[in-house]
């Protein structure tokens, strides 16, 4: 597929509204917090003036994504047990995946990635990754491409959910490069570098499927795909692949995770996910 041919597909998307459709305080809290002056008090009372996004945040909160004690009865509540870092990944995914909620494969998505994000937090605890907010954010918005995928170019990605459990087709993005010439791991650092989100995000989402091709954020990137093969494995699959990739293997090497500590992350995963409201 030629350049301009993808270009027409983001076009298409950002024409029925895309992600420009996010609600006007989103683009307030994602500017307060780029501005680096920004409190937790201040972008709480931005995120209150939307009541529907305060209520779906306090949802995510009190969702199973977080360990907690008693559930949460306010947006401050929710927003200090988020914390400012992931918050800014939350707030773009939050309106685009809830105004996409209809289109086929979309809610399914948004379900495999909480529970990739969730599994990129416990990963990233386990193994003392020095940067687990990032994991964090890294787990929720790595597939963000197959939202678009799914509205753009609706055809092509309905074709990919019938064959989704098929034994001899590739994996999701091996097919989409072959048949689109491009992916959603592409189209996912084309969100995230468009909404200015920190470089080692956007090469975590980029390479999420080939981590030995980054060089700036291959640790990212890693720990995000195997965060990603265990939301698979704890049964939050894609709705177009269901499989666990064989690359794994080569991943918990690079990350020197032996079975022991596999199986430790994967029980807590497999706990907290049973936990996670639909
Ligand atoms: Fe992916
Ligand atoms: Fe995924």
């Amino acid at each position: 597929m030629a350049d301009e041919d993808y270009h027409e597909i983001f076009e298409n998307f950002e024409r029925k509204n895309g992600f420009s459709a996010v609600p006007e305080v989103v683009s307030d809290v994602l500017f307060t917090l780029d501005s680096d002056r920004a409190s937790l008090g201040e972008i709480a009372e931005i995120i209150k003036r939307d009541p529907g996004l305060s209520a779906n945040i306090m949802k995510y909160a009190n969702s199973g994504a977080y360990l907690l004690s008693k559930s949460l009865s306010s947006v401050d509540q929710a927003i200090r047990v988020i914390g400012m870092k992931p918050l800014k990944g939350l707030c773009l995914a939050i309106p685009v995946f809830e105004r996409y909620g209809h289109v086929a494969g979309v809610r399914e998505t948004w379900l495999h990635s909480r529970a990739t994000s969730m599994a990129c937090s416990i990963l990233a605890k386990a193994i003392k990754f020095p940067e687990p907010d990032v994991a964090e954010t890294a787990g929720l918005l790595h597939d963000i491409g197959k939202l678009v995928l799914a509205v753009a170019t609706a055809k092509f990605f309905q074709s990919q959910i019938m064959i989704a459990d098929s034994r001899d087709r590739d994996a999701d993005w091996r097919q989409e490069k072959r048949l689109l010439g491009f992916n959603h791991c592409f189209i996912g650092a084309w969100f995230a570098r468009k909404f200015n989100l920190p470089q080692i995000l956007i090469e975590g989402i980029l390479w999420h499927h080939e981590f030995e091709k980054s060089s700036y954020g291959r640790d990212l990137a890693c720990l995000t795909f195997i965060g990603d093969q265990m939301a698979v494995a704890v049964g939050k699959e894609h709705p177009d692949f269901v499989f666990v990739e064989p690359g794994i293997v080569r991943a918990l090497n690079h990350l020197r995770i032996d079975d022991r500590l596999l199986r430790e992350v994967l029980t807590e995963c497999l706990g907290r996910v049973a936990r996670m409201a639909a």
